[in-house]
Protein backbone atom coordinates (compact mmCIF):
# COMPACT_ATOMS: atom_id res chain seq x y z
CA UNK A 1 0.00 0.00 0.00
CA UNK A 2 1.79 3.31 -0.96
CA UNK A 3 2.52 5.87 1.57
CA UNK A 4 2.91 9.57 0.94
CA UNK A 5 4.10 12.08 3.31
CA UNK A 6 1.99 15.26 3.79
CA UNK A 7 2.05 18.85 5.68
CA UNK A 8 -1.17 20.25 6.86
CA UNK A 9 -1.84 22.98 9.47
CA UNK A 10 -4.65 22.05 11.52
CA UNK A 11 -6.15 24.12 14.09
CA UNK A 12 -2.73 27.03 13.78
CA UNK A 13 -0.56 24.00 14.39
CA UNK A 14 1.57 22.50 11.52
CA UNK A 15 1.66 18.43 11.07
CA UNK A 16 4.35 16.49 9.06
CA UNK A 17 2.85 13.16 8.90
CA UNK A 18 2.63 9.70 6.05
CA UNK A 19 -0.47 8.36 5.74
CA UNK A 20 -1.59 5.69 3.64
CA UNK A 21 -2.83 7.20 -0.07
CA UNK A 22 -6.54 5.40 0.96
CA UNK A 23 -6.92 7.16 4.64
CA UNK A 24 -9.94 9.41 4.61
CA UNK A 25 -9.49 13.06 6.43
CA UNK A 26 -11.44 12.22 8.82
CA UNK A 27 -9.79 9.16 10.16
CA UNK A 28 -6.77 10.99 9.97
CA UNK A 29 -8.26 14.16 11.68
CA UNK A 30 -9.86 11.34 14.32
CA UNK A 31 -7.71 8.52 14.88
CA UNK A 32 -3.99 10.04 14.10
CA UNK A 33 -4.88 13.01 15.68
CA UNK A 34 -6.99 12.74 18.43
CA UNK A 35 -9.50 15.27 17.14
CA UNK A 36 -12.62 13.30 18.21
CA UNK A 37 -14.68 16.54 18.17
CA UNK A 38 -14.96 15.28 14.10
CA UNK A 39 -18.05 13.20 14.16
CA UNK A 40 -18.65 10.29 11.42
CA UNK A 41 -22.30 9.77 11.19
CA UNK A 42 -22.90 8.36 7.32
CA UNK A 43 -19.86 7.72 5.44
CA UNK A 44 -21.78 8.35 2.48
CA UNK A 45 -21.06 11.94 2.27
CA UNK A 46 -24.76 12.25 3.53
CA UNK A 47 -25.03 14.02 6.94
CA UNK A 48 -22.19 16.46 7.17
CA UNK A 49 -21.51 15.67 10.86
CA UNK A 50 -18.13 15.17 9.56
CA UNK A 51 -17.71 18.78 8.27
CA UNK A 52 -14.46 20.44 9.20
CA UNK A 53 -13.39 24.08 6.89
CA UNK A 54 -10.08 23.43 4.42
CA UNK A 55 -8.51 26.27 3.51
CA UNK A 56 -11.71 28.70 4.18
CA UNK A 57 -14.33 26.33 2.52
CA UNK A 58 -16.45 23.80 4.12
CA UNK A 59 -15.89 19.62 3.17
CA UNK A 60 -16.82 16.91 4.63
CA UNK A 61 -14.16 14.86 5.67
CA UNK A 62 -15.35 11.70 5.41
CA UNK A 63 -15.09 12.51 1.54
CA UNK A 64 -11.72 14.35 0.89
CA UNK A 65 -8.43 11.69 1.41
CA UNK A 66 -5.84 12.92 3.90
CA UNK A 67 -3.52 13.07 0.89
CA UNK A 68 -5.38 15.70 -0.77
CA UNK A 69 -5.47 17.50 2.20
CA UNK A 70 -1.39 18.03 1.26
CA UNK A 71 -0.85 21.63 1.86
CA UNK A 72 -3.91 22.96 3.35
CA UNK A 73 -5.16 25.15 6.16
CA UNK A 74 -7.72 22.87 8.26
CA UNK A 75 -9.83 24.34 10.99
CA UNK A 76 -11.74 21.59 12.97
CA UNK A 77 -14.39 22.32 15.85
CA UNK A 78 -11.63 22.15 18.44
CA UNK A 79 -10.05 25.15 17.10
CA UNK A 80 -13.09 27.55 17.60
CA UNK A 81 -12.67 28.35 20.98
CA UNK A 82 -9.68 30.97 21.49
CA UNK A 83 -8.01 31.56 24.64
CA UNK A 84 -10.75 29.79 26.75
CA UNK A 85 -13.85 32.02 25.53
CA UNK A 86 -16.42 30.57 23.31
CA UNK A 87 -16.04 31.21 19.93
CA UNK A 88 -19.94 33.32 18.88
CA UNK A 89 -21.54 30.40 17.12
CA UNK A 90 -20.63 28.07 20.01
CA UNK A 91 -22.08 30.73 22.05
CA UNK A 92 -25.08 31.39 19.51
CA UNK A 93 -25.62 27.17 19.65
CA UNK A 94 -25.51 27.62 23.54
CA UNK A 95 -27.47 30.51 24.09
CA UNK A 96 -30.30 29.74 21.43
CA UNK A 97 -30.62 25.88 21.84
CA UNK A 98 -29.44 24.72 19.08
CA UNK A 99 -28.51 21.49 19.88
CA UNK A 100 -30.27 18.40 21.64
CA UNK A 101 -28.41 14.96 21.21
CA UNK A 102 -25.09 17.45 19.75
CA UNK A 103 -24.26 14.82 17.08
CA UNK A 104 -24.59 17.21 14.28
CA UNK A 105 -23.15 20.29 15.93
CA UNK A 106 -19.59 20.03 15.38
CA UNK A 107 -20.48 20.17 11.28
CA UNK A 108 -22.81 22.44 11.96
CA UNK A 109 -20.63 24.97 13.60
CA UNK A 110 -18.02 24.50 10.80
CA UNK A 111 -20.26 24.88 8.26
CA UNK A 112 -21.62 28.05 9.57
CA UNK A 113 -17.83 29.31 10.25
CA UNK A 114 -17.42 29.26 6.72
CA UNK A 115 -20.90 30.87 5.65
CA UNK A 116 -20.37 33.53 8.08
CA UNK A 117 -16.76 33.76 6.59
CA UNK A 118 -17.96 34.56 2.78
CA UNK A 119 -21.15 36.40 4.36
CA UNK A 120 -21.39 37.91 7.98
CA UNK A 121 -24.87 38.62 7.59
CA UNK A 122 -26.72 35.57 5.71
CA UNK A 123 -30.16 35.91 5.41
CA UNK A 124 -32.71 33.10 6.72
CA UNK A 125 -32.89 31.71 2.89
CA UNK A 126 -29.04 31.61 2.71
CA UNK A 127 -28.54 30.23 6.44
CA UNK A 128 -30.41 27.31 5.49
CA UNK A 129 -29.59 26.71 2.12
CA UNK A 130 -25.91 26.55 3.65
CA UNK A 131 -26.85 24.28 5.74
CA UNK A 132 -28.51 22.28 3.43
CA UNK A 133 -26.21 19.65 3.46
CA UNK A 134 -25.95 19.14 7.26
CA UNK A 135 -28.98 17.12 8.55
CA UNK A 136 -29.72 17.19 11.96
CA UNK A 137 -32.44 14.76 13.59
CA UNK A 138 -33.29 16.29 17.01
CA UNK A 139 -34.11 20.19 16.37
CA UNK A 140 -36.14 20.78 13.31
CA UNK A 141 -33.31 23.70 12.27
CA UNK A 142 -35.27 26.35 13.60
CA UNK A 143 -32.89 27.12 16.60
CA UNK A 144 -29.85 26.32 15.10
CA UNK A 145 -30.95 29.27 12.40
CA UNK A 146 -31.49 30.94 15.38
CA UNK A 147 -28.32 30.56 16.50
CA UNK A 148 -26.16 31.22 13.45
CA UNK A 149 -28.30 34.85 13.28
CA UNK A 150 -27.04 35.35 17.11
CA UNK A 151 -23.61 34.76 16.10
CA UNK A 152 -24.25 36.91 12.93
CA UNK A 153 -25.34 39.79 15.30
CA UNK A 154 -22.09 39.13 18.18
CA UNK A 155 -19.65 39.44 15.15
CA UNK A 156 -21.00 42.71 13.56
CA UNK A 157 -21.25 44.11 17.15
CA UNK A 158 -18.34 43.57 17.45
CA UNK A 159 -16.94 45.01 14.39
CA UNK A 160 -18.42 47.90 14.84
CA UNK A 161 -17.27 48.10 18.39
CA UNK A 162 -13.42 47.48 16.73
CA UNK A 163 -14.41 50.65 14.41
CA UNK A 164 -16.10 53.01 17.32
CA UNK A 165 -12.39 52.46 19.48
CA UNK A 166 -10.35 52.93 16.36
S1 LIG B 1 -19.87 11.23 7.97
FE1 LIG B 1 -19.32 12.53 6.36
S2 LIG B 1 -21.16 13.23 5.50
FE2 LIG B 1 -21.77 11.81 7.05
S1 LIG C 1 -28.79 17.89 17.76
FE1 LIG C 1 -29.11 15.72 17.51
S2 LIG C 1 -28.70 15.42 15.41
FE2 LIG C 1 -28.66 17.55 15.62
Amino acid sequence: MAEHTIHVTINGAAHEETVDSRLLLVHFLRERLRLTGTHIGCDTTHCGACTVVMDGEPVKSCTVLAVQADGSDILTVEGLEKDGKLHPLQEGFWQEHGLQCGYCTPGMLMTSFALLGRNPSPTEPEIREAISGNLCRCTGYVNIVKSIQFASAQLAGAGAAEEVSS
